[in-house]
């Protein structure tokens, strides 16, 4: 039997998890079982933490190493540590559609750890896409032809010149040529953990797919960007000061909805180093 008490978001991904105070120590059986519930359920929610950015580090390492961010700035005292804010007069939310963190690099991040420090009451949920769940529903013929596939990913369209993520003033990303740099990565991975498939790829560093003409990568790709965040693949956190939410972005994509244009929202996010897709 399992050390956690989970109880399940919604019916296809997503669970929370109950009496665990993430501020103490945790031992190493109780790691081992939230990292298994981690990755059955794809998006794990801890309600009701009080956790200092050095307590929030700690349970992040326990996962494996923290990355930094290539084009947002960390907190000044904790490098490690990107504070996720969206100011009132914001027109635009960080990770405000459908995408998985950081593609554009040639090892992902293999999850993010998300504490709501500061959220507009009833607004501001995430959105999150099951992607094993998205590839399972496609036809034989079409995952035949998925395989072998190789998706081109770029920050260009979020952090080049002029990039959609550069407009948030309270975020401090900087613009950069690097920013325009392409990886390649599968278009259906394989889970290192779970052995499970997923689709892999997302609207925001997908730029294309390699060896297809353009307009047939193009309307392959919205094609799999449309299938792969259908309502029936989702599901939503409704956050409260002091929740913290994990997920794996190796099994999801995610949505930072805005909903709350004039009100504050305060995040405090770490991400866990990923290996390369395969
Ligand atoms: C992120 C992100 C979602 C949110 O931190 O990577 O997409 O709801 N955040 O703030
Ligand atoms: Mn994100």
């Amino acid at each position: 039997m399992s050390l956690l008490d989970t109880r399940p978001l919604s019916g296809v991904l997503g669970a929370s998890v109950e009496g665990v105070d993430l501020a103490s120590d945790l031992d190493d059986d109780l790691v081992a079982a939230i990292r298994a519930a981690f990755v059955d359920h794809h998006v794990l929610v801890f309600r009701d933490q009080d956790l200092s950015p050095e307590q929030q580090m700690r349970f992040g390492r326990s996962f494996g190493d923290l990355d930094t961010h290539p084009f947002v700035a960390g907190n000044d005292e904790f490098p490690e540590i990107i504070d996720v804010i969206t100011e009132p007069d914001d027109r635009f939310t960080f990770g405000g559609g459908w995408h998985t963190d950081v593609t554009f690099l040639a090892e992902p991040d293999l999850g993010s750890i998300l504490y709501a420090v500061d959220v507009p009451s009833g607004a501001g949920d995430t959105l999150f896409a099951n992607q094993h769940a998205a590839y399972d529903a496609l036809s034989d013929t079409m995952k035949g032809m998925l395989h072998g596939l190789v998706g081109l990913h770029s920050a260009g369209p979020q952090y080049g010149e002029g990039g959609l993520s550069t407009g948030n003033t309270a975020m401090r990303t900087r613009a950069a040529d690097l920013a325009d740099a392409v990886v390649r990565h599968p278009v259906v991975r394989t889970h290192p953990e779970s052995g499970e498939k997923a689709l892999y790829v997302n609207g925001a560093f997908t730029i294309g797919i390699d060896g297809l003409h353009g307009e047939e990568s193009r309307t392959l790709l919205r094609f799999l960007l449309r299938h792969a965040v259908k309502e029936r693949f989702t599901c939503r956190v409704r956050w409260e000061p002091g929740t913290l939410v994990m997920w794996d972005n190796r099994s999801v994509q995610h949505y930072a909805l805005y909903d709350y244009a004039g009100q504050r929202r305060h995040m405090r996010r770490v991400t866990v180093k990923g290996d390369r897709p395969v």
